[in-house]
């Protein structure tokens, strides 16, 4: 499914691209991220090839992009690199440069050490530094010079997550004539925490120089609108913005600014086909005798962040194996985890944490031959990840918070044959929509556990029933739909049925 097919696949970068992207012109759709769908990889001779970029923000825009015929810009994931555009099967990409500090300060410090922790309930603690601060007003006004020069006379931008809040203001005041569109793809805040931001005022305006802010959640967007009429109005040390916010609209003085939810997917028919693959289904066999063949496979896959819930998976499966409820003889767990983030402390740290828990559960439990967690530290190949997806008879996704999971909607797809069991977390935006899951708690480890025993105990027509609703809503519902969605609603300047806020979601109830 993707456009970079191999993750071997070498691209000259930077002097000898193989195809300088088009200039003048500019391109009519632009979607603006901080990653690049591929990173930039200098190998240890000398050499580069590109790799496809972590996260399930580039799963689900890179088929859309590829439909849209658009350009993409973005950071090709390592510093100190300054590299022409490139075209890829009709796709311009086109690197922004990111020195060494800036990757420090701005990516791995305000993005990541502030934003992502403040945004995701502060499961850890959101360090407030200015020179962070300073960072990121400078990346992303980079960010909005290059996407200025990159656009065509009156073209769609959609600019992308959290890491780039203020480049909608940025850009319109350097390109009034594009329509901006604004999607984040994490949780935004309650209202409380956001008020713990000390430049809460300039994000809340940064991102008021959309047309359309979309969330995965209306209750996102309900936060949003609140701060928007809270803060946005308030006199700044560089003026006051007359502000007023109702029904998902936010005028801004003369402009409007609309705000909706849009549940973010996957290409659900393509994964889908793909997992129906002999190929697929044979891999997926040998990896079942790879493992003992045993009764009961179950998987994480994630991103290796302290959001996800890898720690109280594991911690589930281990009081549950110390409680004799599973049987170390016939259950396996395979967790593979992406490493991210790695020079992030809380990263550090947690990655230590969790490789303890999975020795501490081997040694414990394990036979010689036979691990009851297999953990593998490294991206998977696709093919080789829906196998596994495939083989897997429940899927944890166990995130203390999460902006949508896309891996448990990936694990719905790839089970045409209804003979699998997803344990999913209350705290995922995919469990808005996957009603029929198993649903858990994961700050209740009897309650993870009760959804893992029922998610492998079940019986099979139970099981199949409940897969089959999920397939139904992921099929129906899929990152097409989604794109379409919002940008049509960004086309037609509203926010159509659903996406809408009434009066009363204004009012927060504090
Ligand atoms: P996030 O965007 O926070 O990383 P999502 O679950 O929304 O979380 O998306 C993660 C994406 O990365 C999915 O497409 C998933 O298949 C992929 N992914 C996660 N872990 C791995 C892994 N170990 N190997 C390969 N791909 C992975
Ligand atoms: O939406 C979550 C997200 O942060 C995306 O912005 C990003 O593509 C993905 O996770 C991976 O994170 P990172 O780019 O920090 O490796």
């Amino acid at each position: 499914m993707s456009a970079y097919p191999s993750d071997q696949r070498r691209s000259d970068a930077g002097a000898q691209s193989p195809a300088t992207a088009r200039h003048g012109a500019g391109s009519g759709f632009v979607v603006v991220a901080n990653r690049l769908p591929v990173d930039l990889q200098q190998l240890p001779d000398g050499t580069t090839r590109w790799k496809r970029s972590p996260g399930g923000l580039v799963t689900a825009l890179e088929p859309v992009l590829r439909n849209n015929n658009g350009a993409w810009v973005g950071w090709a994931g390592v510093p100190d690199v300054d590299l022409d555009p490139i075209v890829e099967d009709g796709l311009e990409l086109h690197p922004v440069p990111l020195t060494a500090t800036e990757v420090s300060d701005y990516y791995e410090g305000f993005s990541n050490g502030t934003l992502w922790p403040l945004y995701h309930d502060v499961i850890v603690r959101p360090e407030y530094r200015r020179h962070w601060w300073s960072a990121y007003v400078e990346v992303n006004r980079r960010f909005a010079e290059y996407t200025a020069k990159v656009a065509a006379e009156g073209a769609t931008v959609w600019v992308q997550d959290y890491q780039l809040q203020l480049v909608p203001k940025m850009l319109r005041m350097l390109r009034p004539d594009v329509t901006i569109g604004f999607f984040l793809h994490i949780p935004f805040p309650p209202v409380e925490l956001f008020m713990q931001m000390p430049w809460r005022t300039e994000i809340i305006e940064g991102l008021l120089g959309s047309d359309l802010i979309g969330f995965h959640l209306p209750g996102g967007a309900q936060n949003f609108l609140y701060l928007a009429k809270r803060l946005a109005g308030q006199p700044t040390s560089r003026g006051t913005v007359g502000v007023r916010s109702k029904l998902g609209v936010v005028q801004v003085g003369f402009r409007t600014v609309r705000v909706g939810a849009f549940p973010i997917s996957i290409a659900s028919a393509e994964l889908d086909e793909q997992s129906r693959r002999r190929s697929v289904r044979e891999r997926a066999a040998q990896i079942r005798a790879e493992l003992g063949n045993p009764k009961h496979i179950l998987l994480g896959v994630d991103r290796l962040d302290y959001t996800k819930g890898i720690d109280i998976r594991l911690a589930a499966l281990e009081e549950l194996l110390r409680e004799g409820r599973v049987d170390p003889a016939d259950t396996v767990m395979v967790q593979l985890a992406t490493p991210s983030r790695e020079r992030v402390q809380s990263y550090i740290q947690m990655r230590g944490d969790i490789e303890r828990q999975v020795g501490r559960i081997n040694g414990e439990f394990a036979r010689v031959g036979y691990p009851v967690v297999h953990y593998l530290h490294r991206p998977i190949p696709r093919e080789e990840l829906l196998a596994f997806f495939v083989v897997a008879d429940a899927m944890l996704v166990t995130p203390l918070r999460d902006g949508m999971n896309l891996v448990a909607k990936e694990y719905v797809a790839s089970h045409s044959g209804l003979n699998g069991a997803l344990v999913l977390s209350e705290f995922t935006g995919a469990a808005a929509e996957l009603r029929q899951a198993y649903l858990c708690n994961p700050h209740d480890l009897d309650s993870v556990e009760d959804a893992i025993m029922a998610a492998l105990t079940d019986n099979p027509e139970t099981r199949r029933r409940r897969m089959r609703a999920l397939r139904r809503q992921v099929l129906a519902h899929d990152v097409d739909r989604w794109a379409r969605a919002f940008l049509d609603a960004l086309a037609q300047g509203q926010v159509a049925g659903s996406a809408l806020l009434s009066d009363a979601d204004l009012d927060p109830g504090r």
